[in-house]
């Protein structure tokens, strides 16, 4: 984590909490976690919460995010929520998580079809890419890495590449709540190298060291301080932890205590 840059804790609830259940908590979280300049945190809810939450929120303190959307604006897309339905509720779309990719089989031109549809409504994507425990054991993780990369951000231009956040989560990390499967430190700094050479490469040095990348997969509070010390790391995308009040803002407090 480099300390001149901002720091992102993102709480990705994904399906878990009725809208009432998610209002009583985040009201827990409000008296807990004050504003904080350096440290942005970002609340994802399921979409059903995010009207509710967007006006109990206050913005200087958190944002939300969707945890997903329909990349067309409207249609005859029966079921499908459309980002510019969501924009008004949210600052940030979470899009490409591993979850998505492999239990809904979205496909790469889906994602990168959304980043696409969360630029055009002024929302700010954070792409999540990440290798399976398949590609890793087969020597594939470079190679994962760089297609979900190229294929997600394929419309994405030289002005709005510095408007994304990254999230490396590898899936074999994820949800995984053993230490054996925990990636290591030295794996995350090769994941986040990996990205910033390719966002160098495809569009210069200045955005490909400066675009926030995060880590997720099984973060709590014991671990966060260890992932938020990587050079190059600028955040976490947490899953399990974020739904228990004391981890999740044990964490905040974590990487606030690292920025001052
Ligand atoms: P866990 O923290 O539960 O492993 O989930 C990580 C994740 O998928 C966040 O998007």
């Amino acid at each position: 984590m480099t300390s001149t840059r901002k720091t992102y804790i993102i709480a990705n609830w994904k399906m878990n909490f009725t809208p009432g259940e998610a209002s009583l908590y985040l009201h827990r979280l409000e008296g807990r976690i004050k504003p904080s300049r350096n440290v942005q945190v970002i609340l994802a809810p399921s979409t059903v919460s995010l009207q509710p939450l967007s006006l109990q929120i206050n913005r200087r303190q958190f944002k939300l995010a969707a945890q997903n959307f329909y990349w067309r604006d409207y249609g005859a897309f029966t079921g499908e929520t459309s980002v510019s339905q969501l924009r008004g509720f949210v600052d940030y779309a979470i899009i490409g998580h591993s979850e998505r990719r492999y239990i809904f089989n979205e496909s790469e031109e889906d994602i990168a079809n959304k980043v696409a549809a969360a630029l055009r409504n002024n929302l700010i994507p954070i792409l999540c890419i990440g290798e399976t425990a398949m590609e890793r054991r087969d020597g594939e993780t470079a190679a994962a890495i760089y297609s979900q990369l190229a294929n997600g951000l394929h419309e994405v231009s030289k002005e709005d590449i510095s408007k994304l956040i990254i999230a490396y989560e590898p899936v074999w990390a994820i949800s995984s709540n053993k230490n054996a499967h925990a990636a290591k430190p030295a794996d995350i700094d090769e994941a986040q190298a990996l990205v910033r050479k390719h966002i160098s490469k495809v569009y210069g040095k200045g955005v490909g060291e400066s675009i926030p990348v995060l880590y997720g997969g099984s973060v709590d509070h014991l671990s966060a301080g260890g992932y938020l010390s990587i050079e190059g790391i600028d955040g976490l995308l947490i899953g399990g932890a974020s739904l228990i009040a004391d981890s999740f803002c044990a964490i905040v407090e974590i990487a606030k205590g690292m920025k001052s």
